[in-house]
């Protein structure tokens, strides 16, 4: 770890290239930094979307964030590569790289047009710097390619810098990471990186500098533990339901183990998102072609187990409703991937939302911020815009994404909506007790349950013989 600088350069110009979640936000808090900033993206909407102070996609705090950099002067959008290569002295590239087409790999084709939109254009000396998340060695390959199109050739150099934020704290994540990463092959990309974040390396942030391959696989390494740790307890919750044991309990006492934490510790429904599930995939695939794939097959059992969350979430709303899901209406609560976040790729709540009305239950989805996107994917499901709404008469509530306002909501209150009392938390984010004193049936992967009619029986008996349970 190297936090010394050298002689930093004057600060250097910024582009964006790629505006999506990763861009936006990074484009508009360098702004917010002080950096004079122009960010960049093939799709004219977005950027007229940005330039006239409207986000796009929902994250917390950044709307905010845009209006502060627009008004500062010191942000601009344009969807001409000619003006963005004569702008930037460093080049950031923030475009997707979504699972490709029938294969676990990652799609680089935004990536290599991202790198040859700026290579053919750039005249004087610059720093192209990758943040996507990309298979190991890419960034070596690109290198070569840009340095043999680029007019300036090998004067046009290439550094990699992985990006850590996660959806719903991004601008938090961005404008104070918890570590920065430098792939770079000279000291003069070095000295252009630190000068692109000398207001985050002034505060003191851990600093890695690397080479371009561990750079890159930082970023899936982390991801892939994180999955690992979320599996890891899925697996827990598992063999909890073939022996009685309680995964809630299980998680807390692991989580005491300062070496374990609590964090990513949480059972339930699993992970999805844009990032883990494919990021995963592709780090396979691509240790595969390296030649060390038995070296991260224990992946493969990671995605698996993951999957089953959401068929196991079924059964339990099956189990719950008497064994048949037709007619049985369900509300679905959720539908983004997490909570304070609009996003519905690979989705876990949306896919049981999915299964559910395959199976013929008549499915009413309810997400904060979600349901629009969540409607372009699965038109044909139900989309009703307020809780109470979604809860009217259902038979069973199934918790799918852990809202606030879910788990805020009253359980007496939707008791007086619901034609039963039934509940499946998919999230472990309510409070059982309070559900089950207030007269619910409730359940939850990986834990125990008694069935509510043998309760009542029990209820009963004990009422009759005055013994304790
Ligand atoms: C992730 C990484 O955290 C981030 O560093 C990277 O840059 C991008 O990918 P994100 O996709 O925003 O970020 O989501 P994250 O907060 O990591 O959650 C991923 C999924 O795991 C969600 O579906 C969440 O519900 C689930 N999860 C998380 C669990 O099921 N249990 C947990 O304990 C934690």
């Amino acid at each position: 770890m190297r936090n010394t600088p050298s002689t930093p350069p004057p600060l250097p110009k910024v582009s964006v290239v790629g505006t999506g979640y990763l861009g936006a936000t990074h484009a508009i808090c360098m702004a917010i930094m002080g950096f004079d900033v122009l960010g960049a993206d093939v799709d004219q909407a977005k950027i007229e979307s940005l330039r006239a102070g409207r986000i796009p996609f929902f994250e917390p705090g950044l709307p905010e964030q845009l209006d502060e950099a627009l008004a500062s002067g010191r942000l601009h959008f344009t969807t001409d590569f000619d003006e963005v290569a004569q702008f930037g002295d460093v080049h950031f590239v923030c475009v997707g790289t979504p699972q490709a087409a029938g294969s676990a790999a990652a799609d680089l084709r935004y990536v290599e047009a991202a790198f040859t939109a700026l290579a053919t254009r750039i005249t004087r000396k610059a720093l192209l710097v990758g943040k996507s998340t990309v298979p190991i060695g890419t960034a070596a390959r690109l290198t070569k390619m840009v340095q043999e199109i680029s007019p300036i050739g090998a004067e046009l150099e290439l550094a990699w810098n992985p990006e850590f934020l996660r959806e719903g704290f991004a601008v938090k994540d961005t404008l104070h990471p918890d570590r920065l990463v430098f792939g770079v092959q000279s000291d003069w990309a070095e000295a252009q990186l630190r000068a692109a974040f000398a207001p985050i390396l002034a505060a003191d942030t851990p600093l890695i500098v690397a080479d371009l391959p561990t750079a890159e696989l930082v970023k899936v390494a982390a991801n892939s533990f994180l999955a690992t740790k979320i599996s890891f307890i899925n697996a827990m919750a598992e063999v909890c339901e073939a022996t009685g044991a309680d995964v809630s309990l299980l998680a807390q006492a692991l989580s005491l183990d300062d070496r374990i934490g609590r964090r990513f510790l949480k059972p339930g429904l699993g992970f999805g998102g844009g990032c883990l599930p494919k990021d995963i995939r592709a780090f396979r695939h691509r240790a595969e072609e390296l030649g060390v794939g038995q070296a991260v097959s224990f992946l493969g059992e990671v995605d698996s187990i993951n999957n089953r969350r959401r068929i196991r979430t079924v059964d339990l709303i099956r189990e719950l409703a008497g064994g048949d899901l037709s007619g049985v209406r369900v509300a679905a609560l959720g539908a983004a991937f997490k909570p304070n976040s609009d996003d519905v790729r690979d989705a876990p709540a949306l896919d049981v939302a999915r299964l559910l009305y395959l199976e013929g239950a008549l499915v009413t989805v309810y997400d904060p911020e979600a349901n629009a996107n969540a409607h372009r994917l699965y038109p044909d499901l139900n989309y009703v815009g307020s809780l109470e709404e979604a809860v009217a008469n259902a038979d069973v509530v199934a918790l799918l994404t852990e809202w606030e306002e879910f788990r805020r909501a009253d359980p007496d209150y939707l008791a007086s909506l619901v034609s039963q009392r039934l509940v499946v938390d998919g999230r472990h984010a309510l409070d059982a007790s309070d559900y089950t004193a207030k007269g619910w049936e409730y359940r939850a992967l990986g834990r125990p349950y008694q069935p509510r009619t043998v309760q009542l029986l029990e209820d009963a008996r004990d009422g009759a013989n005055g013994l304790p349970l």
